[in-house]
């Protein structure tokens, strides 16, 4: 059977997940596939496990594409950062890698662009023609901005040196479990980091995402900003469906540029 969905994977610390994604609805088409990332996260086994899932869903038609999430920055394919994953990421051709084995059109992206396309496509961000930043607050933190709905790929405004200190190493959701601060005080250290974003960007909208968005009553109200700041609305499946939007986007882009 052929569905004809672009598949998305997004690459997570702990988990790699895909699923064929709906673009009319933007939901799944089918049950996700989660499979625990390789303990030793190099991208050979990475891609395995990649693989494994492509296979899964293997009435994927040959000719729809895949998106693939990288926790890092990825430039024209190539991976040029690697905070919060093996080093031996960086210069990795993994568009290139991945088209090989899997035979598929391949589209890597930044796991946070992802995730904002997914909201700004379908979920907090839907049509929003402003300045937008989306956050994600996880392991690191991970930022996407858009203009008028256009996508400036890997900001990287989780790396803001605030005080001398790389501003995700005190105010990722992994700081406040790691010092085990209460929504409180990690609500003071989100309050100098979005404070700086602000100050920097004059966002119109900032969307906050990543896994602990679901307990937002908790720390959003307490933040004092110029800027309307809201949870993400599609959870975990932001980046799965951001990696299909964008991929789709892109082999069009490519069928134009070789007609
Ligand atoms: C990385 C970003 C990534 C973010 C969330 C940061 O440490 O530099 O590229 O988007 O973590 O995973």
């Amino acid at each position: 059977m052929s569905t004809g969905h672009p598949l998305g994977i997004d690459v997570g610390g702990s988990g790699i997940k895909g699923a064929p994604v709906d673009l009319d609805k933007g939901e799944f088409a089918q049950k996700r596939l989660r499979i625990d990332t390789p303990a030793v996260s190099t991208p050979e086994a990475v891609c395995d496990v990649i693989a494994q899932v492509v296979d899964h869903f293997d009435e994927v038609r040959s000719d729809s594409p895949i998106g693939v999430t990288i926790p890092g920055v990825v430039q024209h394919g190539v991976v040029k950062t690697a905070a919060n994953i093996d080093k031996s990421w960086i210069g990795c051709e993994i568009e290139k890698l991945l088209e090989d084995r899997l035979q598929h059109d391949v589209v890597v992206v930044n796991d946070a662009d992802a995730a904002g396309v997914g909201e700004l496509h379908y979920g907090a961000a839907k049509g929003h023609e402003g300045l937008v930043i989306l956050t994600t607050l996880g392991t690191g933190i991970g930022t996407a901005i858009f203009n008028r709905g256009v996508l400036v790929p890997n900001s990287e405004l989780g790396h803001l040196e605030i005080d001398g200190v790389d501003a995700e190493t005190m105010a990722a959701s992994s700081a406040k479990t790691r010092e085990e601060l209460t929504y409180p005080q990690w609500a003071e250290r989100l309050q100098v980091y979005y404070r700086r974003l602000e100050d920097l960007l004059w966002p119109d909208l900032i969307v906050v995402g990543g896994g602990v968005s679901k307990d937002s009553d908790e720390f959003l109200p307490l933040l004092d900003l110029r800027t309307k700041i809201i949870p993400a609305k599609l959870k975990n499946k932001a980046g799965i469906i951001g990696a299909a939007v964008l991929a789709t986007g892109v082999q069009n882009e490519r069928g134009r540029h070789t007609t």
